[in-house]
This record gives structure tokens, C-alpha cells and sequence, in this order.
């Protein structure tokens, strides 16, 4: 396997990054992860822009321009050999001395590499997935997209115990985002999710499916969602740029609606199946 490490490409064995990386002793990074389908990115710039916001919010410097970084990943897809892909990218604040404060004169690292695309089960497309719920514990900037995780590592962790897909976040009664996704519900027929804000990530895959809605007439709605607004839904969908746009027809046991992939979200896995095709070319 090939990956890029700080201007180079080398295999994975021999690219090394020092223990006192910042990344490694701090979780003190930004990652993304860009899908690529047929070896063509989806939504790439809207990536890399994000990947922007979250170094402007943590105060570390883009060691490169956005065309450098779209060269970057050019490369990164055609040398790995898989058509459809899962592009991750890390920069962290570099390698220092062990001080919480920011080095005056550190570099960034950055690596990227790019694994294969996990398939979508196909029982997700004809029987959806469980969820669980738990309580969203974790800090105040979720907007960041930070390498910083272990709360949503340990959310995650509490859905796979129990053979779950992901978690679902409740934070003072109101739905967040789930672990590594984000969510939204319909209710008689209307699409309903918890509007951007610092308590969850802004999403890729999200503002497709809101662009899409918005495309083919399907009534949206965003605003905050209570706990009894997400138990009583009609559907639950997760999304993210890894599991597209997938229905959950369990949540803590009990079944979502008809516990079957919902109406709502069959239109939209089609319009989302679609509109991949059409700005792949594939
Ligand atoms: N996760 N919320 C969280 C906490 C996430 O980690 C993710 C993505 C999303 C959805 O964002 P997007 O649609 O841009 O992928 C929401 C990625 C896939 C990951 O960590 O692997």
C-alpha cells in the first residue's frame, strides 16, 4: 500500500512519523475522508473547504494551496489501485517538545492514504440498520472535523457491543449527530434535521441530501429535533461520505416506523444513487 507522507510517496511500512508528532501525543489535528467513486472524487473541494474551516478554527496553518491538495489527491487515487475509495487525509500541528501551547516553529505533518470503499451490505438497502442511542458527551466544537475522537470512538464502541451500525447522540434532550454520521428523521413525509451549529459537523453527505430534497420538491425542514421527535419518527437516516444516505429501522430495539426502509428515504437513496452518477461520470 502507498501513502503520502509530508511531500512523498512511499509504502505505508516505510513512512514513519516521530512519536512527539502533536497529532500522535495530542490529538491535535484536523482529518477528512473523501469518497471516490470509479477513481473520480465526490465532492472534493467541498471537502478540502472544510478541511480549511477546521484548521482556521484550530489555529494551524494549510501548509499547502487548494491546488496543491487537488493535485495531491489526484495522485493518491491513481496510485492506489482500487476504482471506488475511501481518501483520508490528516494534518496535525507537527512534531515539538510535549507542551500543550502551540510550537512557535513546528511544520505540519500531513499523510494521506486511500483504502478501498467498504460496500454497503446489501441488507442496508433492503432491510436498513440498528442504531442505539446514548448520551452525546463529548465537547463543545464538533464543527471541527478533529482527529481528536475518543468521544466519538467511545459512542461507536457502545452500538458495535451490540452489533449496531452507529450511535445515535442526545445532548440536554435534543438530537446532535451519531458518532461518525450525521442524522436526520422524517415525519409525515417531511424531511426534518437539527439545523449546522458547533454541536455537530457540518456534513458533506448532509448538504447533498439537503440539495437534493431541495432539487426534487421533497418538503425539509431545519430545526432542532427532540428525543420524542426522534422515538416517534416516521424514518431515521444516517449519512456520511463512507455509508451515503442509509436508513435505520431500529433504534434501541424498537422498530422505526414500519421497520422497513422507509418511502422518503427510498426516493432519496435513488436520487442520491443518480446524482453520484451524474457528477462521477460513472
Ligand atoms: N465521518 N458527523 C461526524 C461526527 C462524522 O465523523 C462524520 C463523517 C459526519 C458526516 O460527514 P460527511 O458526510 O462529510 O462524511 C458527521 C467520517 C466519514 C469518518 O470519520 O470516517
Amino acid at each position: 500500500m502507498i501513502v503520502h507522507l509530508n511531500g512523498e510517496f512511499l509504502p505505508i511500512e516505510e513512512a514513519k512519523i516521530s512519536p512527539l508528532d502533536r497529532g500522535f501525543i495530542f490529538g491535535d489535528g484536523v482529518y477528512e475522508v473523501i469518497p471516490v467513486y470509479s477513481k473520480k472524487p465526490f465532492r472534493m473541494m467541498e471537502h478540502l473547504q472544510r478541511m480549511q474551516r477546521s484548521m482556521d478554527k484550530i489555529g494551524l496553518q494549510n501548509p499547502h494551496s487548494i491546488e496543491r491538495w487537488e493535485a495531491l489527491c489526484n495522485e493518491m487515487i491513481e496510485r492506489s489501485p482500487d476504482p471506488d475509495q475511501g481518501l483520508y487525509i490528516q494534518v496535525t500541528r507537527g512534531v515539538a517538545p510535549r507542551d500543550h501551547a502551540f510550537p512557535k516553529d513546528a511544520k505540519p505533518t500531513v499523510f494521506m492514504m486511500s483504502n478501498p470503499m467498504r460496500k454497503a451490505p446489501v441488507e442496508w438497502h433492503t432491510e436498513g440498520a440498528a442504531a442505539i442511542t446514548a448520551r452525546d458527551d463529548r465537547w463543545y466544537n464538533n464543527d471541527i472535523k478533529s482527529t481528536a475522537l475518543l468521544g466519538n470512538v467511545l459512542a461507536r464502541q457502545k452500538s458495535a457491543e451490540v452489533g449496531a451500525v452507529e450511535t445515535i447522540l442526545i445532548r440536554d434532550g435534543m438530537l446532535t449527530e451519531a458518532s461518525s454520521s450525521n442524522v436526520l428523521i422524517v415525519k409525515d413525509g417531511t424531511i426534518f434535521s437539527p439545523p449546522k451549529s458547533n454541536l455537530l459537523l457540518p456534513g458533506t453527505t448532509f448538504d447533498v441530501t439537503i440539495e437534493l430534497a431541495q432539487k426534487h420538491g421533497m418538503p425539509h425542514q431545519l430545526r432542532p429535533i427532540t428525543e420524542a421527535e426522534l422515538r416517534g419518527a416516521d424514518e431515521i437516516w444516517v449519512t456520511s461520505a463512507t455509508k451515503e444516505v442509509l436508513a435505520i429501522t431500529t433504534l434501541d430495539g424498537k422498530p422505526v416506523g414500519t421497520g422497513k426502509p422507509g418511502a422518503v428515504w427510498k426516493q432519496m437513496h435513488a436520487h442520491y444513487q443518480v446524482f453520484k452518477r451524474e457528477v462521477t461520470g460513472c
